[in-house]
């Protein structure tokens, strides 16, 4: 079965909302990524769901270091995952790939699990897709050097290439399908690890979900923006069962 991330990015405005769309869409194979403001509550509210926090910061647990999160407060919330990496992150919240890694190791140290995003620009992509594959093994040199094998097994990638994100435009199944197969292979020889989970994200719809489904090397999907809605995340989801 096909697992599904809702990155719900900074949405919804009021704790209301987020409860109302979390159970709506409280899954065994959904994991809710909501602004860090609502983990505590929906941490009591959701039942068969998991949750993630959308970003961590790379010193832990506490200290002087006004506005930022721990991985060990995520943890104590009884939050089992964090995404790092996040394309938005990078761009707004200046993520470096130092800065990756670090916070991927705060977060690995508090037993999280980690979901790291990678994926190519579209000035790299239009250069083709060997162009595109030599970013993102770049960006899995940096992202998680120095990081134990054993640490790696708690670690997903997900590819998402940038300007597939909220932009309407989705890779082609098949495209993400040989970066994954491709990622899986730098996994294992750079790195080690036999087994690595990946995943797709960048506007993943109903229209287009059907495609990505058949191909194995997809283990999930992060969602933005239809995971926001709880009848098109449900149907996203419901697709596999559909002939
Ligand atoms: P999108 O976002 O589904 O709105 O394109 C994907 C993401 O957050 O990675």
């Amino acid at each position: 079965m096909k697992y599904f991330i809702a990155n719900w990015k900074m949405n919804p405005v009021t704790e209301k909302e987020a409860i109302a769309i979390a159970q709506d869409i409280d899954e065994e194979n959904v994991m809710i990524a909501p602004p860090f403001v609502f983990l505590k509550t929906l941490a009591r509210r959701v039942k068969k769901a998991s949750l993630a926090a959308q970003d961590v910061f790379w010193e832990n647990p506490k200290g002087a270091y006004t506005g930022e999160i721990s991985a060990g407060m995520i943890k104590s919330l009884g939050v089992s995952s964090v995404i790092i990496g996040h394309s938005e992150r990078r761009r707004y919240g200046g993520d470096t790939d130092e800065r990756v890694n670090r916070k991927t190791r705060a977060a690995l140290s508090q037993n999280l699990s980690v979901i790291v995003c990678v994926g190519e620009p579209e000035v790299v992509r239009k250069k083709g897709m060997k162009s595109a594959e030599r970013y993102v093994k770049a960006q899995l040199g940096k992202d998680l050097v120095g990081i134990s094998k054993k640490n790696l097994n708690r670690v997903t990638i997900a590819y998402e290439p940038v300007w597939a994100i909220g932009t309407g435009m989705s890779a082609k199944p098949e495209e993400a399908s040989s970066m994954m197969l491709r990622i899986k292979r730098y996994m294992k020889e750079r790195y080690g690890v036999g087994i690595i989970k990946t995943i797709y994200g960048g506007s993943v719809t109903e229209k287009t979900i059907k495609g990505f489904m058949k191909e194995k090397t997809i283990e999930g999907f992060l969602v933005g923006g239809a995971s926001l809605n709880p009848r098109s995340f449900k149907n996203l989801i419901q697709a596999e069962k559909r002939p």
